[in-house]
C-alpha cells in the first residue's frame, strides 16, 4: 500500500489547475448507459473512481476508447450484461449511478447493494423507492437489488432527504420513461447540474436542474453528444485551505469560483485574503495565521460535507476556537483522532467538533479512512513539525489527483513511498 510523507513547514507558493469533477464524472458517465449513439466525455479526472468506472461499464460490454487528450468515448451498442458486481460496489459506492439508466433503457438492472460506509450507514432507499414509485419491480435479495421495468412511468417523487446521487439516478431514469416526472426536495448541486447538461444535450427534457424542483418530460431515445466535466469544487477548496493553512499564496487555475461561495465565505470569516477572476481563485494568506471559524454542513449551497474534514484541520492551527457540526453524515470525523495524534486540540460532542487552534502541529504516523478525512491528514502534514507519514493513501487516490505532483509544484517537501 502506498503512503505519503510530508515534510511540514514550507510554506506553499504558486499556480495549479484543477482537474475535472469526480463526482460529476462519475455520474455523467453512468449517464452514457442512457444514449444509444456514442457519447464522448473529456476534462476527466484522472482518478481510481473512474477506472472502477470504466471496469464497471467494460464488464458490462461497453466500449470505452481514451482518445490522446484523454477524452472517453462510451459506446453502449455492444452492452451485454446489466450487472454491477459486489467487487466493483464495495470499492465505489457511486457504482449504484448505474442503476437509474440500466432500467430505464434495457428495463433490467442487478446492482449488488452498497454496505456501510466509513462515514455512516449511508442508505440508497430513496434511489429504490423513487424506481419503485415510477413503477419498477425491485426485490432486494442476497445482497444485490434486482430491478425489472417494461418502461418506467413518470412520477411526482418527494424526496425525505436530499441525495446527490439519488437525485441523479431518479433524474436519468425519468428522462426515457413515459409521462412526466417532478423530483421534489432535489439536491441542487452543481454536479446535478452538470449531469443535467450533459442529459439535455442528449436530447433530454428537464427543467429547474439546480432548484430544488425537478420536471423531466420522458422522451423515447437519447442520443450522442460531446460533454466537457466542470471543475471540482472540492479539488479547488483543498488547495485553497492548503494556502491558508501553510501562511501561503496558492492560486487556483480552471475553476469556477461561483461554485464555491460558502467555502469563499468560510475562508473570509478566516481572515484569509482572496481574489477570483472568471475562471481562477488566489488565496494570499501569507504572514498570516487564519482565525479559527464556525461551520455547520448541508446540502448545497450551504457548506460542503466534502470540506468539513480541511476545514477542521484549518481550525486546529488557527488563531482561537471553533466549531464544527456535521449534519450530513453521522459519522464523520475519522480524521479527528488522527489529527489529535498530531497534537490538535478537539473535542467530538456528538456530530460538533470544537477545536482550540494550536501554533503548530507535530508530525506523526496516521492513517487515511476516507477520501476526505485524508485530505485532511495532509494538509495536516503541511504545517506539522517533522515527517508525517500517511498511510492508506488508496483513499485519496481516489478523488486526488496526482495530489503529491500538485502540491510540490506548490513547493510541498512530499513524496510517495510505494508499498
Ligand atoms: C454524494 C457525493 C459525496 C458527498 C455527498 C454529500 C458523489 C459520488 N458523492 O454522495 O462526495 O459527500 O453527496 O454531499 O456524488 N441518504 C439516505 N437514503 C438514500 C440516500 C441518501 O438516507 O437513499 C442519506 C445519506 O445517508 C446521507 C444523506 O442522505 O446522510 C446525503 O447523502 P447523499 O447526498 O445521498 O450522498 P451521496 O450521493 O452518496
Amino acid at each position: 500500500m502506498d503512503k505519503l510523507i510530508i515534510t511540514g513547514g514550507v510554506t506553499l507558493d504558486g499556480d495549479i489547475r484543477i482537474s475535472g469533477a469526480k463526482n460529476a464524472a462519475l455520474p455523467i458517465l453512468a449517464a452514457t448507459l442512457l444514449a444509444d449513439e456514442p457519447v464522448t466525455v473529456g476534462n476527466i479526472p484522472h482518478l481510481h473512481d473512474i477506472t472502477t468506472t470504466m471496469e464497471l461499464l467494460g464488464q458490462m460490454g461497453v466500449g470505452l476508447v481514451v482518445d490522446e487528450k484523454l477524452n472517453i468515448e462510451v459506446d453502449t451498442s455492444t452492452i451485454e450484461k446489466f450487472y454491477a458486481p459486489y467487487e466493483l460496489v464495495k470499492t465505489m459506492r457511486a457504482s449504484i449511478l448505474v442503476l437509474g439508466p440500466l432500467l430505464a433503457r434495457f428495463g433490467r438492472a442487478e446492482v449488488s447493494l452498497p454496505g456501510g460506509c466509513a462515514i455512516g450507514s449511508r442508505p440508497v432507499n430513496l434511489h429504490i423507492e423513487g424506481l419503485a414509485r415510477m413503477g419498477a419491480d425491485i426485490e432486494v435479495k442476497n445482497g444485490f437489488i434486482h430491478a425489472r421495468a417494461k418502461r418506467l412511468k413518470g412520477a411526482h417523487l418527494v424526496l425525505d432527504q436530499v441525495t446527490v446521487t439519488g437525485t441523479e439516478n431518479l433524474m436519468m431514469a425519468a428522462t426515457l420513461a413515459e409521462g412526466t416526472t417532478i423530483i421534489e426536495n432535489a439536491a441542487r448541486e452543481p454536479e446535478v447540474v452538470d449531469v443535467a447538461r450533459c442529459l439535455i444535450a442528449m436530447g433530454a427534457h428537464i427543467e429547474g436542474a439546480g432548484t430544488d424542483t425537478l420536471i423531466i418530460e420522458g422522451v423515447q431515445r437519447l442520443g450522442g453528444t460531446h460533454h466537457y466535466v466542470l471543475p471540482d469544487r472540492i479539488e479547488t477548496g483543498t488547495y485553497l485551505v492548503a494556502g491558508a493553512m501553510t501562511g501561503g499564496r496558492v492560486k487556483v487555475k480552471d475553476t469556477n469560483p461561483a461554485m464555491l461561495e460558502s467555502v469563499l465565505e468560510k475562508l473570509e470569516q478566516a481572515e484569509i485574503k482572496l481574489n477570483t477572476g472568471d475562471d481562477w481563485i488566489e488565496v494570499d494568506a501569507r504572514g498570516q495565521r487564519p482565525q479559527a471559524i464556525d461551520i455547520r454542513t448541508a446540502p448545497y449551497p450551504a457548506f460542503p460535507t466534502d470540506m468539513q474534514a480541511q476545514f477542521t484541520a484549518l481550525n486546529s492551527v488557527a488563531e482561537g476556537s471553533g466549531m464544527i457540526s456535521e449534519t450530513v453524515f453521522e459519522n464523520r470525523f475519522m480524521h479527528v483522532q488522527e489529527l489529535q495524534r498530531m497534537g490538535a486540540d478537539i473535542k467530538l460532542e456528538g456530530n460538533v467538533a470544537i477545536t482550540q487552534g494550536i501554533k503548530r502541529l507535530t508530525a506523526a504516523p496516521v492513517m487515511a479512512t476516507d477520501l476526505r478525512a485524508s485530505a485532511s491528514l495532509v494538509l495536516a502534514g503541511l504545517v506539522a513539525e517533522g515527517d508525517t507519514l500517511v498511510d492508506r493513501i488508496y483513499h485519496i487516490d481516489r478523488g486526488y489527483e496526482r495530489i503529491e505532483e500538485k502540491l510540490a509544484q506548490l513547493g510541498a517537501r512530499i513524496h510517495r513511498v510505494p508499498g
